[in-house]
This record gives structure tokens, sequence and C-alpha cells, in this order.
């Protein structure tokens, strides 16, 4: 599908986000081996979070979803840590890193052998990171080439083990604490730098034995989870695409609504906020441990600047827009440290590189990062989504900046977090 999206004067209006991508996940995974009912409200709407579900479903999860207040609601039948059962296929996490990563702490455990793949990129994405630590605590998985999906994962009694993730990544964190919940003893995880921490969050909630200090997490095996109900934020890294939106389009007033604001996700609005952009907090409260607030984001003269270290990390995701800021921006910016960005969706160091050159900037990309110079108008192009939602997404906003309309190539890809994507985006530009 091609989406043809024309230059906007401005960003006007109130809008929400579907749920957050990451604590979906976490929900649909945790409620699953809970015990009893869950209702999780604003379950997010992507591609990936029904991945998550279907993955569940074919180990023997049942859930539905039912409106209440024209809100859609997702219940799961949870039927406790030891409730799931061998499934008859492989299982298919489609384009979700975050499902095949975190579910293989939970599969390691089980009393059954289990294969599990994904689409054309996942089985492109490193698997090592989850093998080698999941092989420490005694389980047994073999991977294409040693490496990649599909991998086959044969259930065994795990013990705990002490580990020092080797690069910082929320998804081998998770893995590893949903491992320990089956290991026998405590499983520690040490961190070299800050990352989300939704699973521990979420695993509190629902009563396991989870202690965190100072990037060192602690899970005790053993505990009975039990299921309740949950309410996820709007997903930050969805909004990030309109909050840039407003704050380079002229005379833009936008309020973005119940959007998660947990403090591991937000160092996206202080590099925004250091650049000069003009983002009001308007509301704040917690819910199920989390930060839930409203936005209000105004055109700002943005300098741009550099982000590397542990804000690269901390900003992961939000890179193909906060590149698509840069060029616009007064001084552009450099981006350091992100040999990540490589093995995403796709590597979007190149799909970024790539589509800015198609729109007239002369970037540089290298290694691990990207150089990104200011004050740039961007010309009318054609964009290559690459399948990649964020990249689709990213270039979509920075159409809005071009000097006429473009065409986003495979942009449905955006479906795979945020299906109401290209709606939302025209009932907000003037
Ligand atoms: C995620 C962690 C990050 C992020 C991804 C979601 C998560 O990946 O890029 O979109 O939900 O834990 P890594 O763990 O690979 O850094």
């Amino acid at each position: 599908m091609i989406e043809q999206i024309a230059p906007a004067r401005g960003i006007h209006g109130v809008v929400s986000v579907p749920g957050d991508k990451s604590i979906s996940h976490r929900y649909a995974m945790l409620t699953s081996i809970a015990q009893g009912d869950s209702q999780i409200y604003n379950y997010s709407t992507g591609a990936d979070c029904r991945s998550t579900l279907s993955c569940m479903a074919a180990l023997g999860i049942s859930h539905s979803f039912s409106e209440e207040d024209g809100r859609p609601v997702l219940t799961v039948h949870g039927r406790g840590i030891a409730g799931l059962q061998a499934p008859k296929q492989t299982l298919d996490a489609g384009n979700s890193g975050s499902t095949i990563r975190m579910l293989s702490g939970i599969l390691a455990a089980q009393p059954f052998t289990v294969a599990i793949t994904g689409d054309e990129s996942l089985v492109k994405r490193p698997m090592r990171r989850i093998m080698k630590p999941l092989g420490e605590m005694g389980a047994r998985i073999a991977a294409t080439d040693g490496h990649f999906p599909p991998i086959t994962i044969h259930g065994s009694p795990l013990r705990g083990i002490d580990y020092e993730l080797p690069v910082a990544s929320a998804q081998v964190k998770s893995c590893l604490l949903l491992a320990g919940l089956y290991a026998s003893g405590e499983t520690v995880v040490r961190e070299p730098v800050a990352t989300r921490d939704h699973s521990e969050i979420a695993l509190r909630e629902l009563g396991a034995d989870v202690s965190v200090t100072a990037r060192v997490i602690r899970v005790r095996g053993g505990a009975q989870l039990t299921g309740k109900t949950l309410v996820v934020p709007g997903d930050l890294s969805s909004a990030a695409f309109f909050i840039v939106a407003a704050l380079i389009r002229g005379e833009s007033d936008l309020i973005v609504t119940n959007v998660g604001l947990n403090p591991t996700r937000t160092a996206l609005l202080d590099v925004l906020r250091g650049m000069g952009a003009q983002i009001k907090l308007l509301h704040l409260e917690q819910v199920n441990g989390e930060l839930i607030g409203n936005l209000q984001i105004k055109t700002s003269r943005m300098r741009g600047g550099t982000i590397d270290g542990a804000t690269t990390a901390a900003v992961i995701d939000e890179i193909p827009i906060l590149a698509i800021l840069g060029a616009v921006s007064e001084d552009g910016l450099t981006v350091r440290d992100a040999a990540e960005l490589r093995v995403k969706e796709t590597d979007r160091i190149e799909a970024i590189a790539a589509n800015l050159r198609r729109m007239g900037v002369a970037v540089t990309a290298s290694e691990d990062g990207l150089q990104i110079p200011g004050k740039q108008q961007f010309r009318a192009a054609k964009i290559d989504s690459y399948g990649d939602h964020r990249i689709a997404m990213a270039f979509s906003i920075a159409a809005l900046a071009s000097n006429g309309s473009c065409e986003i190539e495979d942009a449905e890809a955006a479906s795979v977090s945020f299906p109401e994507f290209y709606t939302t985006l025209r009932n907000i530009c003037r």
C-alpha cells in the first residue's frame, strides 16, 4: 500500500495513541501464566501485540475482546504458572522481537518442546543474546545457524543465575526475569544502563517476588501470580511522531492524552526539551505502577544536538523520528553509540540515511550512528518504509515538512504498532 502525504502547515487537536506495545506484550504473557481472569484495558491494537496473543492461544490460553463504554477490553483466562500446554504447531511471532525474545524465557522452562519463528524481518534478528544466558540457566535451545529464528526450545528445569547483560536490552532482561519465575533459587540481572522497567513493575503488580536496586534486578522462582484488572497507558513511542510533527510545523498546538510517562521511557521528552521543545505536562497519575499523563506540545525553535551513550539506549525506538527533527533543526543532529539500530525491524541506520538522501539531505552514516545536517528543506520523494513501522511513520512526518506530496511505499508497516496512524495524522493536520 502506498500512502500519499501532503505538506501540512500545522498540527492541532487532541489525540490519543494505542496502548503501549511493550506493556501490552508483558501484560498478555504475565496474565496468561497468572491464576484466573485478567481484564486488560487499552491493549495495543498493533499487529505485534496480536502476535503475542495468538502465541499464547496456541499455548492453550484463551482470550476474548468485549466492549465497555465503547472501549475494547481484553480478557485473558490465565491458567497459572504451570498452565501452558504444548502447541500443535510452530508459534508465529510475526514481526515482533519482543514476542520471540520474552516468550522464550517462559518456554525454556516448560515440560515440552516448542518451535517459534516469525516473518522475513524477524528471521534475520539475533537470538544468541537470549540463548546464551538461558543456556546458563539450563535451557536447551537450537537456532538456525546457531543464531536466528526459527528457534526450537526443549523445555528443561532451570536454575537461577547472576547475569550481567553485555548489551542494554529490556527484551533480554525481561526474558531472563520470566525464566527466573520458573527457576530454582534467585535470578539476578545486572544492566549496564537502565532500560525500560515495565516487566519489573508488572511482575510486582501480579504478585511476583521482585526487587530492584541500582540496575540490579532480582526475581525469586516459584511464586504464583494472580490475575487482575490492568490498564495499558498510551504508547509514548507512537505519540513521538505527532509530538515531533507539532514541534516542527508552524503554529501547532497539540494535546496528547493518557500517554505512558514511565521515567525509563521519557528520555525522549528530556532530549526534545534540551533542544528547545515546549512540552507541558497537563496531568499525571499512576495506574498499575505506571505513570500516565497528558502532554501539550507547541511549535518550537529546535536547536538540534548530539545523542550518545546511555541516552541513545533510552531513545533507541525514537531515533528515526529524532532524525527527521534533526534535519530541520538549527544545528542538525549527531547520533552515536547506536549500533543496535542495525538489528531492529530493519537496519534503521541504513533506512534513515537512504530515505533522508532521497529527500535531499546529505546525511553521513557510520557503523553506529548518523550525522544529519540542520536547516534542511525536505524535497518531495518516494519513501521506502523497508517494511519497518517506525521508518514508515517517521518519514510520513518528514513529508509534512517537505516541498510537495510524498509517497510512502509499504506504508501498511505502520500497523505493526499503530494501525490508526494515518487516520489520526489526517485528523490533526491543517
Ligand atoms: C523493547 C525493548 C527494546 C525496544 C523494543 C521494545 C521491550 O528492544 O527497541 O521496541 O518492549 O522490551 P531491545 O531490548 O532489543 O533494546
